[in-house]
């Protein structure tokens, strides 16, 4: 099944296709075992920075062998692309979504590389996301509130989301309605849900979900009620892989072997995946 089958099945079963970020073999191998594990079906991700570090062909070539190995589909998606060159390359390797952030960009400039985008994506089949409110926060563990990142940001203006989806003629919206990326050691996010109830009427099309770390069950369930199909998550795995690679160093300072010094790592973030797979309701929908 294409992407936008995925999306449409899990619109019309009301659940969420994980987006889960991959910075390395061992994060990609948590992801599809964790899927494998509940049968559910994912999307791997990689952010500019990832897919220049993995490299666009591996990248597609890892999740079309894991798929293989695991027999559960795994599609890729491009997360947070920053311009028309890193979407065409992405589509050209074979990636199955496009997310394309503008936030760097003009809007007009924006809204004119983005429908070049469509019109090669939907040439392939692919769908294409489109964000124009610029999600707030960054993917890393924050000391301060999740409030103090909205002192700069403004939540989506559905009338506006529904004007730009039309023009563009994206497939999904990435919609900002107090979710925010990273996780906030001093309170986390509250969804917004009146807001996103007004953007679902405007757009009309698949939404997504940024900043899925950090957000507590109960709020990212009530989203998914509301017509959320795509959620991403990357800081929760960051922070696992990390708190846990350190740990295992230090408890073993005399083993130099990486596929000894691993599976603890790959195990810390599959168990945050298989949880998000949970509250997103995908499980066993492969
Ligand atoms: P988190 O880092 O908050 O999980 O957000 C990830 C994301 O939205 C990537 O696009």
């Amino acid at each position: 099944m294409k992407a936008r089958e995925w999306l449409e099945k899990a619109k019309q079963e009301q659940f969420a296709i994980g987006a889960f970020n991959v910075g390395n073999i061992e994060t990609f191998k948590a992801i599809a075992q964790a899927a494998a594990n509940k049968k559910s079906p994912v999307i791997i991700e990689s952010s500019p920075g990832e897919t220049k570090w993995m490299e666009p062909e591996n990248v597609v070539d890892l999740a079309k062998n894991y798929s293989a190995e695991y027999q559960i589909p795994i599609l890729v998606n491009l997360d947070h692309g920053e311009s028309l060159q890193d979407c065409l390359l992405a589509a050209e390797a074979g990636y199955d979504l496009i997310h394309f952030d503008g936030g760097k960009l003009p809007y007009e400039q924006y809204l004119a590389q983005l429908k070049q985008v469509v019109e090669a994506a939907h040439h392939k089949n692919l769908t294409v996301e489109g964000e124009i409110d610029h999600i707030a926060g960054s993917s890393e563990v924050h000391t301060g509130s999740a409030s103090t990142q909205f002192q700069t940001a403004q939540m989506t203006n559905p009338q506006k989301a529904g004007q730009f989806v039309k023009e563009a003629g994206i497939d999904i919206f990435a919609a900002f309605f107090g979710n925010v990326h990273g996780v906030y050691a001093e309170g986390g996010e509250n969804l917004h849900f009146d807001l996103l109830r007004q953007i679902a009427q405007a757009t009309n099309c698949f939404l997504s979900l940024h900043g899925g770390s950090g957000i507590p069950d109960d709020q990212v369930k009530e989203a998914i009620k509301l017509g959320i199909v795509k959620i991403n998550v990357n800081t929760e795995m960051r922070q696992a892989f990390k708190d846990t690679l350190q740990k295992v160093l230090q408890d073993n300072p005399q083993e130099y072997a990486m596929y000894k010094i691993e599976p603890p790592v790959v195990e810390a973030v599959q168990k945050i995946v298989e949880h998000k797979i949970d509250v997103f309701g995908s499980a066993d929908k492969a």
